[in-house]
């Protein structure tokens, strides 16, 4: 079951289990409405319990989240009632139902003062966000020794709402306009299908505790958009690099939140692709227009 298969991770998680000839229920809070996907808010606790006995998973991913990292600075209360009571709620029901869950958590449980993270580094979130998916992580590896947290960053990949920052990019300088893009900011873009692909290896193993699933290169956000611009082929010189500090964002952002994925690699013999290739692999996912 992947909890919250609207979205851009879970939507490649169910590609990804589907590929494998896995049976995949996708839940969304629309339910029916949003085609042929169980209902299931994890803020609702009848509607988590509905759906488990609707599908009796063996394995529940929750990709689902409100992951908007300005929103949870805004609202910790609201944001925390998804992304920590949900998500543990649903972690809860699976262990009773006999299910294992795999939550999605992110680089930024960490600082970004020391960066290239490895999962035995101590999390030390700067915003909320960050401290809403580290007190998950440590809920859900509690409830269940048997729980896998993938930790993941800067997700890019096909949806048809342009919501993620690849197609941000495409986007503006499609239409011609300048973007203004973080140069100090280091990170780890990883391709949407690729983590889901990983994640989908690294449950068939039965692997458990904290995992890094990111993509190759460590770059700057700025160092990220010129690499989207050439893929697409579109005019890099549309990106002006400035400092993170002159977006003035509600929530402070790790400068250099690089995680090491030597973990995954040695469990499955993979780790995400770089974002060149990522990004001809998400062109080929692409409708023709
Ligand atoms: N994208 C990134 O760059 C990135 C980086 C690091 C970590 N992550 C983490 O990876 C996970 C997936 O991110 P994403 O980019 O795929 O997010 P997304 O595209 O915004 O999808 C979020 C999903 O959560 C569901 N959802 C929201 N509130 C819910 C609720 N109360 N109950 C049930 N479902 C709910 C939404 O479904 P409906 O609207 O259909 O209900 C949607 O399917 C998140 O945990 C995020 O924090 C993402």
């Amino acid at each position: 079951m992947v909890v919250g298969g609207t979205g851009l991770v879970g939507g490649a998680l169910v590609r990804a289990w589907r590929e494998r000839g896995a049976q995949v229920a996708a839940t969304s809070r629309r339910g029916p409405a949003a085609g042929d996907f169980l209902s299931m808010d994890m803020t609702d606790s009848d509607s988590i319990r509905r759906a488990m006995a609707a599908w009796r998973p063996d394995v529940v991913a929750v990709p689902a989240a409100d992951p908007y990292v300005d929103g949870c600075e805004r609202d910790p209360v609201n944001t925390r009632r998804v992304n920590v009571l949900g998500t543990l709620a649903v972690a809860r029901a699976g262990r009773e139902s006999g299910a294992r869950v795999i939550f999605f958590s992110s680089d930024y449980v960490f600082d970004g003062v020391q960066g290239v993270y490895t999962e035995e580094d101590i999390p030390s979130p700067i915003n909320e966000y960050g401290r809403q998916k580290a007190e998950t992580e440590r809920g859900v590896l509690a409830d269940n020794a048997r729980n896998l947290v993938i930790r993941t960053s800067g997700v890019y990949g096909w949806q048809s709402e342009p919501k993620n920052f690849a197609l941000q990019v495409r986007s503006r300088l499609s239409a011609g306009q300048e973007m203004r893009v973080a140069g100090d900011v280091r990170y780890n873009p990883t391709f949407a299908d690729d983590l889901a692909e990983i994640t989908a290896a690294l449950a068939s193993t039965g692997a458990a505790g904290i995992y890094h699933v990111v993509g190759a290169d460590r770059l700057s956000r700025a160092a990220f958009a010129a690499r989207v611009a050439r893929a697409f082929g579109l005019d890099e010189s549309l990106i002006r690099p400035v400092s993170s500090a002159e977006f003035g964002t509600i929530a402070p952002r790790p400068k250099e939140s690089s995680l090491r994925t030597d973990k995954v690699l040695a469990a499955v013999g993979a780790a995400p692709v770089g974002v060149d290739a990522g990004l001809v692999r998400m062109r080929a996912t692409m409708p023709a227009r």
